[in-house]
């Protein structure tokens, strides 16, 4: 398919979904909120290579936002986004306004209850239902065969796989390896909020992450209080950090681990400045 074509109506986006869908065409999907990065990028280098269409979405999901975060300071710069989508090989960008997904009277929410309320759960209430909304309401526009998500935001990628076995979506759920900078630190559209202090003392996150990982790897079985203290004295040097958790968890269950057996995520969230930012590792223990 030549060019790449935008579409902002749900109508006009199920329309041509439905009839890539008659022909038996493959679909991958890329949900963002725009402001791309290489994160982005890769999934969308991904989808490109595992399906005959691609259709990227740039929506900034006002439901997931708290009344207090970032909704209305989100970067929204979309001539830049339209063309880094066109030239990694995108087919269409779906573009849709807040008003066409939320008409005046909208009244239906996912909700996935357990894993909402482990690791961000508590300081971002709300946050996983909106995002398991829009992406049932994204999926069910876009039918894709696949729909690619980053392992940067774990949480997310375990809440819709789990809305997505529960409610039998037909989709494969791709979670797709976190990109990082040259630093370590996992590239993300908030970065760009950060001074340029706080940009060099962020590289004490991932530092966190992997000195916690190092504990757990070399360790006893119980290590996970040390990875856990390891990870909090690194965060605590950055000026102004404000650690909501730093935490070893089950990755299937996301409940924190008094020991490791065989795999698991250290994962942090913390805010540096005005700036709230994520990461995590999976770390496998040798037996
Ligand atoms: P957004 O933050 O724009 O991220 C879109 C996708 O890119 C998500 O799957 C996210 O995990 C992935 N991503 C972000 N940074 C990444 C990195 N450094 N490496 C790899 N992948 C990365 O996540 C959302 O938007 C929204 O919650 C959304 C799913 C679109 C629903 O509104």
């Amino acid at each position: 398919m030549p060019g790449m074509k935008i579409l902002a109506s749900p109508g006009s986006m199920q329309r041509a979904a439905l009839g890539w869908m008659s022909r038996k065409i493959s679909v991958g999907f890329v949900p963002t909120m725009g402001a791309l990065h290489a994160g982005h990028l890769a999934l969308i280098a991904r989808a490109r290579r595992e399906n005959e269409i691609v259709v990227v979405s740039i929506f900034v999901n006002p439901s997931q936002f708290g009344p207090r975060e970032d909704y209305s300071r989100y970067p929204r710069p979309f001539r830049r986004d339209a063309e880094l989508c066109r030239k990694a090989g995108a087919d269409v960008l779906f573009r849709p306004s807040a008003g066409s997904l939320y008409p005046p009277g909208y009244d239906t929410w996912v909700s996935v209850d357990k894993l909402s309320r482990a690791l961000c759960g508590p300081f971002r209430p709300g946050h996983f239902r909106g995002v398991a909304t829009v992406v049932l309401k994204l999926l069910n526009l876009v039918l894709p065969t696949r729909a690619y998500f980053g392992l940067k935001d774990f949480q997310q990628v375990k809440v819709i796989e789990r809305m997505a076995r529960d409610l039998h979506l037909p989709v494969r759920i791709v979670p797709c390896p976190t990109i990082r900078e040259p630093d370590g630190l996992a590239l993300s559209s908030r970065n760009a909020y950060l001074s340029p202090a706080e940009r060099s003392a962020a590289v004490l996150v991932p530092a966190a992450l992997r000195a916690a990982a190092q504990v757990i790897k070399s360790g006893r079985r119980s290590s996970v209080e040390r990875a856990r203290r390891a990870a909090r004295g690194l965060l605590s040097r950055i000026p102004g950090a404000r650690v909501q958790y730093a935490d070893v968890v089950d990755p299937g269950t996301l409940a924190p681990l008094k020991d490791v057996r065989g795999r698991a995520v250290a994962a942090v969230a913390l805010y540096v400045g005005k700036t709230r930012l994520i990461d995590n590792l999976i770390v496998r223990r040798h037996a």
